[in-house]
């Protein structure tokens, strides 16, 4: 876990320069419908907007040195919006896997995908394959994009491998713990996200990361996800340097 230098809280004039950043950030790419609505434009145009912020805003948190960012692109629940939505939001994700594979070869970030990735077409796992095997000797950014990502999913899977474990007797129920349910998690081997930010100013955690977040500080901002600058990172960086984590303790 890393050592946050506590930032004073009166001090307005910090820069990320000044602070120890967070290791782990988990976003909620949220605001895209809402951004398009207030333009008169389809949802999806808020979806492509979005898309181009998470690019933006994936290469600033590599550039300034974040270890791990994971971004939650589309849950569990999210298959009940109208089907052009779904598929637009598809058809983005599967843009951003080809460009990842085609363009960035030379980039450090390696590529990891978090969710139930059982439902997707075999043009698309395939994909996501060749991303995370292309990327898994790289040494910058660990990035976990979350489709078809939902916090209770994650736990229900985790719970039903660690239950036919014990069945099959190769675990004694005795020694499950904390740390096995975070070894039995998409997230294995990840620290837990430090800081989750939540643009659109929604308070609610949309099953994400349920488990991991458990000491997250959460910051909320009222900035929809097309409209979020590498200037409002910075604000949520400052912002978490300033928090007091005490984990539980005093
Ligand atoms: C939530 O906003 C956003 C989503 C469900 C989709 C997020 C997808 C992207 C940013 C693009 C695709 C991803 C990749 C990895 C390229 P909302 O639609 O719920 O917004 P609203 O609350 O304003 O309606």
């Amino acid at each position: 876990m890393a050592i946050f230098k506590k930032a004073k809280k009166s001090d307005d004039n910090l820069s990320i320069k000044d602070i120890v950043l967070p290791e782990h950030i988990g976003i909620i790419m949220d605001g895209n419908g809402r951004w398009a609505k207030k333009r008169g434009l389809p949802r999806t145009a808020g979806h492509t907007a979005g898309a181009q912020t998470f690019r933006r805003i994936a290469r600033y948190c590599s550039d300034i040195g974040i270890k791990y960012l994971t971004v939650y692109a589309f849950s569990t629940e999210n298959w009940k919006r109208p089907k052009e939505e779904v598929e637009a939001i598809m058809r983005l994700f599967k843009d951003y896997m080809i460009e990842a594979i085609t363009d960035f070869q030379d980039d450090s970030i390696v590529v990891k995908f978090i969710g139930d990735r059982t439902v997707f077409p075999p043009d698309m796992l395939e994909l996501i394959e060749k991303n995370e095997q292309d990327s898994k000797d790289r040494d910058g950014m660990v990035l976990n994009i979350a489709m078809n990502y939902g916090g209770r999913d994650e736990l229900v899977n985790a719970v039903k491998k660690i239950a036919l474990d014990v069945k099959d007797g190769k675990l004694d129920v005795n020694t499950i713990d904390a740390q096995l349910i975070s070894d039995s998690i998409y997230t294995a081997g990840q620290p837990d996200p430090d800081l989750i930010i939540r643009p659109s100013g929604e308070y609610r955690t949309s099953n994400f990361l349920l488990w991991q977040s458990a000491y997250a500080e959460y910051c909320i901002m009222d900035v929809l996800w097309p409209d979020f600058k590498s200037e409002d990172l910075d604000k949520a960086l400052i912002e978490f340097a300033k928090r007091n984590r005490r984990f539980g303790g005093v």
